[in-house]
């Protein structure tokens, strides 16, 4: 066993039945990803060998989320308490230094972590408990001290009014080697009044025997576990916020970050600008000096250098390149990507779009399964009619510089070559070559003197 490195045993079986929610409680998100796999990724990131997930309620659920990001699964049968699901991650197979955490705690820092390994290293051996100083100690257990000497953790349910008092509380976090969890857990009764396991007892049950126990306080978010939606909301909030501070100590300029959204894995260049009221999701990547309006939601989007995102835009998994301009209200769906110093102006919608360098299209258009080459401008009102009755799609190829006139319609599929014109209130079916002029609309009909004279009034 390396003593570089431990394992980590994430209790994750419970329902959460204050979140009055069907979908178990680990997954709920926080700032965009399910509580459970932020906490695994907080702890790998911090080095542990071993990620194991006791799962329970809604077990196949918490399996596909988890299991992909290379924790394993342990069921526990019944939620029988926190020492019951320790026991069902089977610690008799483990070695070395072990980490127990709650699923419930999704502020939890790699950082963090890091401190409390090197804390139980360079201990006495026995139990390292992390423990924080809360205003409001709720319904955390208590940390019971004699002469600044711990006693006992106390369940805020089994505790006394003085005991509530205390405002020092148990994080549910614990480290110890699996030897000393595997010689301690099955001592562990249900002999309280809520018949359950507690873990905490472990505590007690070292104190008993002269085992050390020492305490690292470190600062609250690490006890903030999540037990009812409120608390979510909160434990978000925080995320974003500590989001927002990581972007702004890295040169990124927000006019408000109380109400700019940013998740954790988005980057953002220096010099970049996110107005109040922009959200941010997913692997989104934004170079350097963009500018984000408001209103806006980027999910995936990998934007170069110097982009506009105008007011209003809702653009999911696409890569917009460098210079270009987006919107004001501008929808780009997945597999579009935007050439360097394009425009794709208000109320135009692209889904599988190639745009290319320097193309335009600036008002009310849409176009799917496209390819739209350099320098091209697409006229107000365009439509790529690529959903035929064969409920197929049909692809529509643009070349470069091609102009196409105002409520054009081109009927896939069709393909226009470079420097074409097409006359604006087409509806083109057949292919148009290479700098040819198509026009296919219906010729204007003249009748002269049409309007019949009003009769005279009589009297
Ligand atoms: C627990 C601690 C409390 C601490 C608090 C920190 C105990 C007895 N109490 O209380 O001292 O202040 O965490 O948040 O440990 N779980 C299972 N199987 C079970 C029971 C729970 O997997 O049979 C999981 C839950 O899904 C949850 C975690 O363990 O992720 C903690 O359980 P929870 O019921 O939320 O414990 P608390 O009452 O918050
Ligand atoms: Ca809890």
């Amino acid at each position: 066993m390396n003593k570089d490195s431990f394992s980590v045993i994430i209790l994750a079986a419970g329902r959460g039945v204050r979140m009055k929610s069907s979908l178990p409680k680990v997954l709920h998100p926080v700032a965009g990803s399910p509580m459970i796999l932020r906490i695994s990724d907080q702890a790998k990131a911090a080095g542990a060998s071993e990620v194991r997930v006791v799962v329970g309620y809604g077990e196949n659920l918490v399996r596909a989320v988890v299991e992909p990001s290379g924790a394993t699964c342990f069921k526990q049968l019944e939620q029988k308490g926190t020492a019951d699901a320790v026991l069902a991650a089977q610690p008799g197979t483990l070695e070395g230094p072990v980490l127990i955490l709650n699923g419930d705690h999704p502020l939890i820092e790699a950082a963090d972590i890091k401190r409390v390994f090197e804390d139980f290293k360079n201990g006495q051996g026995g139990i390292t408990l992390v423990t924080a100083e809360l205003k409001h100690p709720g319904s955390y257990g208590r940390i019971v001290r004699s002469n600044g000497e711990l006693k006992a953790i106390v369940e805020a349910k089994d505790a006394s009014a003085d005991t509530l008092k205390i405002r020092e509380v148990n994080t549910g976090i614990y480290m110890l080697d699996a030897e000393l969890l595997n010689k301690l857990l099955p001592q562990i009764s249900n002999a309280n009044a809520q018949k359950e396991f507690y873990l905490t007892d472990i505590i007690s049950l070292s104190i008993d025997n002269g085992i050390p126990v020492s305490t690292v306080t470190l600062k609250p978010h690490v006890a903030a576990g999540v037990n009812s939606q409120e608390e979510l909301a909160m434990a978000t909030k925080k995320l974003f916020r500590r989001k927002a501070k990581a972007l702004m100590a890295d040169g990124v300029l927000m006019l408000d970050p109380s109400t700019t959204y940013v998740e954790d894995r988005v980057q953002i260049g220096a010099s970049s600008v996110l107005y109040p009221g922009v959200y941010i999701r997913g692997g989104t990547k934004l170079g350097s000096f963009c500018v984000v309006e408001p209103g806006s939601f980027l999910n995936n989007v990998i934007c170069e250098d110097s982009v506009q995102i105008k007011a209003g835009c809702y653009l999911e998994d696409c890569v917009i390149k460098t210079k270009a301009v987006i919107g004001p209200y501008a929808r780009l769906r997945p597999e579009t990507e935007i050439g360097k110093e394009a425009r794709v102006g208000n109320f135009v919608e692209m889904k599988k779009v190639k745009f290319g360098d320097g193309a335009k299209a600036g008002h009310l258009t849409y176009l799917g399964d496209a390819e739209i080459g350099d320098g091209t401008n697409i006229g107000c009102g365009t439509i790529t009619c690529n959903y035929a009755a064969d409920k197929k799609k049909y692809k529509t190829k643009i070349g470069k510089n091609v102009f196409v006139g105002s409520d054009t319609q081109f009927v896939a599929p069709i393909s226009v070559g470079d420097d074409a014109v097409i006359g604006s209130g087409s509806t083109i079916t057949k292919d148009v070559p290479a700098k040819a002029l198509a026009v296919a609309r219906g010729k204007q009909f003249v009748k002269e003197n049409y309007v019949p004279k009003t009769p005279k009034q009589e009297g």
